[in-house]
Parts: structure tokens; sequence; C-alpha cells
């Protein structure tokens, strides 16, 4: 009897712990209470083990309930069957990190990503099985997504990690934005989506299955919003609650991109809208974009910061004000939780893109005032009162009554990010390098590769994606009198290639990369062959291979041809087509596979006559880790292409040599109408990345470290040098009635460099004093309050400043102030 009380006891107290995680048309339950969920990207390999802590600690202190990540099978799955969860792919260890902040996980299996990431997550082994198509009912595709999601979910169920478990995961997703680009599989694509649905389920997670863009979502999997805003979106199923998946905080970047901007006022603004319109769980995507190391990223071309524009910067920075801006409207949405959830809704629309939202329960109420007008402001009567919303911009009353937010009015700190030289001790002011030559001899000169084929194959069938890397190469013989031989000789290729390097009898002959996104161009150059054995060695190199569209696993890659030589015999074009030769094959460099990169490495490098602007060529250095616990980064001005490591840790492709398109940015960026990825673009006519993030982990605190370059195209290593990130300067400009914080993310304010109370006009950094001002000395007034200080918080009120004349328009302070 004892023990049966006691069996029941402990079945009772189990289910305690478990999480109930339900929804209804209204929003997500958990353990019975309806939520409004705010939550955030963050992908594990992005960032390093020792970073997830505090980026999880500073999404929880930014208002957030839970992180989102996919998971990336190719990182996972390398060869097939072999497994790898180590180090920044320790998925198990990343989960149980937001488990220990005590916030919520989304858990994105897909497996497709897209992502931006190498082919979008999948393995290129993948795309190499006999017979295979991606995302349709392919049965060797099916059973390869049913094994690898299959050992995922085992492997957090393992680690009681599903929120019905006790665990923080909350909702699981399959497939990914598939309604997308669905219509080019026809059937078998409706067929792919109700399988995935059914293989999902059959997994039996204990929390809700979640699809995004998935018109058709099959019950009982959610269909879920992606964009920049969603507030239109009504999912398939009037019992789903409307979710917003990926709320795209920023843009990615391109090689010879501009660097993207999403302004701050505008993703508030796409949140508030969201849950003005009965939102209720909004995810960021990025919250914290990070670094694509190593060959992560995909493409084509797309760059090794992944920074996003994201509420965290690439190197866990807060980015303010939109870090705090959205931390302030996350609290107020969490105020109102209960009558967001529970309240009935009513809308009085105001004409002219104004409306209010009232949600009211039994015990009160809560308003929002939306003005979807890109140009004028509304004034709104509601209850008595008289309310101006400005132009794209709501604003949210909690108690109907009081004004608690504002999208548009920005209270947050700007800060400045500078970056500062090494301060190491002993480091001198430039590098000591040594260099060595990539090894090429049996390539160039011989055109001995590893396999021979009488066709020209695309890139990932041969190398597997296990290099950046492949040689094609072949030789043609001419007799003495060949009317080839003559004037006017050229080799045309029609290439895929997204960089090619072009060598004819050892000599280089020309490189090319693709332009303006056109990755299938033709490269020609004139070639002067000789009579007997000529050796046409190419170098073809990816780039990050395509992540995203139909069928976008047989984008081709590489050197997948016509290839001519064409020549001239009299008036006539005589024109040879190499494409049926025989070609040989080398996947990957010497020097990679001798692994230059490693600090052990033995081979020898000299320190004579380095030399700069050469091709294919390795460079070294060693340096001592800047002081402190700022972020690092690697300033590359000066180099080509080429991939760098440091102390044997790839931290990405470089490529600073690829300079952005003079036009198209905005330094005026009007937050105002619709967000696109083209619009308040900044950095044109700039390197497209000039900084590489080397997290403090890669480095060796005490003494030396090494940096490794393989340059491609050439370049000179004698400008690089390591720098830190941090906030070199903080403004704020901001009306009267409010409270600013200033803070120097945990170092002293050590002076104010400009303030004014009037109307003073111009950005952070420059500041001019408007046509009134107090004449209470604000400079001092500042000082006093912060300089010397983490962090103070200023009242801006006439009794503190004064009561300079404006002619009856609102006071604001202007400040900025030096870390
Ligand atoms: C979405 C996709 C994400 C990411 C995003 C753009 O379509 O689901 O994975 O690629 O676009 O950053």
């Amino acid at each position: 009897m004892v023990s049966l009380r006691f069996l029941l006891c402990f079945l009772f107290v189990s289910n305690v712990y478990a999480t109930i995680v339900s929804h209804d048309g209204r929003a997500i339950t958990i353990d019975g209470h309806r939520r409004v969920l705010l939550s955030g990207s963050i992908h594990y390999p992005r960032s390093t083990p020792e970073m997830w802590p505090d980026l999880i600690k500073k999404s929880k202190e930014g208002g957030l309930d839970a992180i989102e990540t996919y998971v990336f099978w190719n990182a996972h799955e390398p060869t097939r069957r072999q497994y790898d969860f180590s180090g920044k792919l320790d998925l198990i260890r990343f989960l149980k990190t937001i488990q220990d902040e005590g916030l919520y996980g989304v858990l994105r299996i897909g497996p497709y990503a897209c992502a931006e990431w190498n082919y979008g997550g999948f393995p290129v082994w993948l795309h190499n099985m006999p017979g295979m198509v991606f995302r349709t009912t392919n049965k060797a595709f099916m059973d390869e997504m049913q094994n690898f999601t299959t050992m995922i979910i085992d492997m957090v169920k393992k680690e009681n990690l599903f929120a019905s478990q006790g665990g923080p995961i909350i909702l699981a997703q399959i497939e990914n934005e598939y309604g997308n680009v669905m219509g080019p599989y026809g059937e078998s694509g409706k067929a792919y989506i109700k399988w995935c649905a059914n293989m999902a389920q059959s997994l039996d997670v204990g929390v809700p299955w979640i699809m995004c863009q998935q018109n058709d979502a099959p019950q009982p999997m959610l269909n879920t919003c992606n964009g920049f805003y969603c507030d239109n979106f009504v999912p398939n199923n009037p019992n789903t609650p409307k979710m917003w998946t990926e709320n795209w905080t920023g843009w990615f970047k391109q090689w010879g991109g501009k660097n993207p901007h999403r302004t701050t006022e505008d993703v508030a603004f796409s949140v508030a809208r969201f849950f003005q319109r009965g939102g209720t769980f909004n995810n960021y995507y990025m919250y914290h974009g990070g670094t694509n190391f190593d060959r992560t990223a995909g493409g084509p071309y797309i760059t090794t910061s992944y920074d996003y524009d994201a509420p965290l910067d690439e190197y866990g920075n807060l980015n303010q004000p939109k870090y705090g801006h959205l931390k302030q409207l996350h609290d107020v949405l969490h105020s109102m939780e209960r009558t967001l959830t529970y309240g009935n809704i009513s809308t009085i629309d105001f004409g002219n893109s104004a409306s209010a939202t009232i949600y009211k329960t039994e015990e009160g109420s809560s308003c929002f005032f939306g003005n979807g007008n890109e140009k004028s402001d509304a004034t709104i009567s509601f209850q008595g009162e008289s309310y101006v919303v400005p132009a794209w911009s709501v604003t949210i009353l909690p108690d109907c009554k009081n004004e608690a937010y504002n999208t548009a009015n920005i209270t947050t700190q700007t800060s400045m990010m500078v970056k500062k030289p090494n301060e190491a001790e002993n480091t001198p002011s430039t590098l000591k390098w040594s260099w060595r030559p990539e090894n090429m001899d049996n390539f160039l000169l011989k055109g001995k590769g590893e396999s021979t084929q009488t066709q020209l194959f695309d890139q990932k069938v041969v190398t597997n994606d296990q290099s950046d890397y492949l040689w094609y190469m072949t030789t043609v013989k001419f007799k003495k009198r060949d009317p080839f031989l003559g004037k006017n000789m050229s080799l045309r290729i029609n290439s895929t290639a997204h960089v090619l390097h072009a060598f004819v009898n050892g000599k280089h002959i020309g490189s090319q990369h693709a332009e303006n996104d056109k990755f299938n161009y033709v490269f020609e150059k004139d070639v002067k062959f000789k009579s007997g054995r000529n050796v046409i060695a190419l170098l073809s190199i990816t780039v990050g291979l395509a992540n995203y569209g139909a069928f976008f696993e047989s984008k081709p890659a590489g050197i997948t041809g016509p290839i001519f030589i064409t020549g001239r015999n009299g008036d006539e074009t005589i024109v040879k087509d190499l494409s049926a030769h025989k070609w040989s094959y080398k996947t990957g460099l010497i020097g990679f596979e001798s692994q230059l990169f490693r600090t052990e490495s033995m081979s020898k490098w000299s320190v004579e006559s380095v030399p700069f602007n050469r091709t294919m060529i390795w460079y070294k250095t060693t340096f001592k880790s800047p002081l402190g616990n700022y972020p690092v980064v690697v300033d590359l001005m000066g180099l080509g292409k080429g991939t760098a490591w440091v102390n044997g840790n790839n931290i990405g492709r470089y490529w600073p040599a690829f300079i952005s398109s003079e036009n198209g940015c905005d330094a005026n960026c009007n937050y105002r109408g619709a967000y696109h990825a083209e619009k308040c673009l900044t950095n044109c006519g700039e390197p497209t990345q000039r900084w590489y993030h080397v997290p403090r982990s890669f480095l060796n605190a005490e003494g030396d470290n090494t940096l490794v370059l393989f340059e491609e195209m050439g370049g000179n290593p004698s400008l690089v040098s390591f720098q830190t990130t941090r906030v070199g300067s903080v403004c704020a400009n901001v009306y009267e009635k409010n409270i600013i914080e200033l803070s120097c993310d945990g170092k002293p304010i050590s002076a104010i460099k400009f303030a004014s109370f009037g109307n003073p006009n111009g950005n952070c950094g420059s500041f001019v004093k408007g046509t009134c001002e107090s004449s209470n000395n604000t400079v001092d007034i500042l000082t006093q309050e912060c300089v010397g200080k983490e962090k103070c918080f200023i009242d801006v009120s006439t009794e503190k400043f004064g009561a300079p004349d404006c002619s009856g328009a609102a006071r604001r302070l202007a400040v900025e102030a030096i870390c």
C-alpha cells in the first residue's frame, strides 16, 4: 500500500515538472497560461560556446522569453553517418545554456535552413547520392531527412529538453518556407509537405510543430509568417495563434554589397503593429547574427560577417538604440500580457491609416494607437483625450489612458562603436611576416590531378564540397603548322565558377569573378599557344553554395563549359571545343592538405623579401592577444581574397579587395514607409568587409598567437593589424519629460563632449546647437551627473535644465558622452 502511494506521489510530482505547451486561436499556452512570447534567433555555430552564456543573458535582459535556432545538418553530418557535435556544434550545450538562463527554446530542425548558410544546411554528399532530388517525394531524400531529424529529436529527448519533459523547448519546426518555392514541385510538393507533417508528428515531441510560410500546412502543424511585416498575416487555421517566426531585424550582406540597416523605429513599428493586430509570438531574425566562420557562409557570395544589423552586433555588443528600444517595447507588451491574450478586441478606424485597437478584460483595458501613414502625423481623439501619433508609428497605452511607448520616440542612447589598436604589451606597431608560395607545379606545368574524365563536371560532384578549390586541367597538342597557332588565339570559358583563375603553360592568363549577381559568365583571354603540348590549368573556386530557391541544389557551380580555343585561319574563325577533352581533376590545394595553417606545422617559411601583390601565397605572423576583454577583430585592409586562421582556427573567407559600388547609399535614411533590403544602405565605395572577428576563445591570453593567411589574388599584408571593438561614445536626443540612461557598457563615462537643451540639430557625433538653448550650463550638469560613472540616468526636465523659450515647440536634450 505504502509503495503504491509513493508511486502515485512520484507520478504526480514528475508531472508537475512537465510543461504542457498547447495553443488556441489566440495564443501559445504554457501550463495553462496564454503567453505573449518574444523570441530571438541566435545560431549556435555563428558564435563560440564561450560566447553563448553572455549572448543569452543579454537576450534575457533585452526582454526575450525564448531563443530560436536552426539545426545545421551539413555541419553535423559532414560525411554520411559521421557526426560532429563538438565545439561550436554542441547543440545540446547550447540548448542547456538557454535552459540555465531560464529562457524557452524554439528548435527549427528543418533540416533545410536557408539562413545564408552554405547549401542551405544540406550536406553535398546528399546531392551526390544516385537519383537524388531535394525537398520532394524522393525516397532517398525522405529517408535521409527522416534519419537526421529522428537523430536530432532522439538526442534532444535523451537530455529531456522538450517542454513536455520539463525542458525549455516549447516549439519545433519542420521544413522552412517551403510554401514560397513549392509551385515548381507540383503535386509532389504537396505530397511532400503532408509527408513532412506526418513524419514530424510521428516523432512525438510533446510540443507543437510549426511550418513557416506554409499556407497549406496540414493539421496539426501551425503555419507561421516570415518577413519585414506580418501584421496582415492570417494563419490557415482559425485555431492557430498568429505567430511570426522571422521578423528580419536587418539583412545579410554579400561580397560586393553594402551594409544593410533596418531602422530601430521601423522594427519597433512592425512588432507593435503585429501585436496591435492580434499577434502573439514574435521572433527576431536575427537577434544575434554572428559570424560565418570557416566555409559556412552560403551564397554564393555571403560575407563572413553575418551581423545582420541585429540587436546584438556580430561580436555580442549591444547594438544601440535597437537593443534598448526593443527592450522597452518588450517590457510594455509583457505588462499587458493578460489583456492581450484574454481581452475582447475592438477596433476604431480613424481613416488615413490611423486606428485604435482596444483589448478589454473585466479587470481593465490596453490600447494601441497605430498610424500607418508614411507622411502625416495623426491626431486621435479617444475617451475625451487627444493623442498625436507620429507618422509610421504605434503608441501603446497599457491602461488606454497614458502613453507608455511610441515606436518612433527613441529614448535609448545611440552607441557609436570604435576600433582601437591592439594594446598588448610589447606589440610592435607593424607585424613581422614570413611567407611561402602555394605549390602548384604539378597542376600548372604537368596538368596532373587525381582523376580524369572526358567531361566537364559541376564542382560539387567532384569535390563533395570538401574544399572551395577545384583544378580542371587538360593538355592540348598542336602540330607545327596548325592553323590555331596563328595570331588572335583566345581561350573562351563559359563559367559558373564563383571565382576563376586561368593558367596556360604555367603562366597566369587572367582571373574573373561574378559581378552583380551574375554567376554565369564568359571568361575570354588572348593566349599564345605553342606547338607541341600545352597545359591549360583552371582553378575554380566556390564562395558559398546556393542556399535558396526551388531545386537550388542543382544550381551549377564550377566550370561547366563549354570551353573553346578560337583562332583565325585567313578570314575564317576556327573553333576547337575542349569540353569533351580528357580533363584531369584535383580537389583542394596542397597548402591546405599539408595544413600550413596549423600552429604546429613544420613547413619552412621564409622571412626574406616578403613579396606583395603575388597570387597564391601564404603569409604568417605572430602577435600578442589584446589586453582586456573587449572583442577582437583583425583588420585585413590591403589584402585581396583568401582564408584566415588564428591559432589554427579558421575565421572565415576574407575579401577586402571587393569594393562595393559608389551608388545606392542613404545617409539620411528615413524610417517612414515600408522597409526593403535596398533601403538605408551604408558603406558605398568601401571594402565589403574589412574587419574579421577573432573570438577571444581562439586566442592565448599569454604568449604568442599565430595568424596565417592564404592569399589568392594578391595583396599587401603590411597594413594588417589587431584591434578591439568597443563603445567609443554614446548619444541621446530626447524630448523633455523622458528619462535617459547613458552607459558605456560597464566602463566609466570619461567626458561630456556636447550637450544642449533646446532645439539642437544633427546626429550623434555631429550635434550642433539650435536657435534656442537653456542658459544653464548643460555640459556642467551632465558632467557632474555622469562623468566617472558606469551609467547615469538623466531626467530631461525644465527643473533641471531651465526653460528656454523655443516658441512653444517641445524642448529636447541632445548629449554626446565619451566613453
Ligand atoms: C528567410 C529564411 C531565413 C533567411 C532569411 C533571410 O527566407 O527562412 O533562413 O534566409 O530569409 O535572411
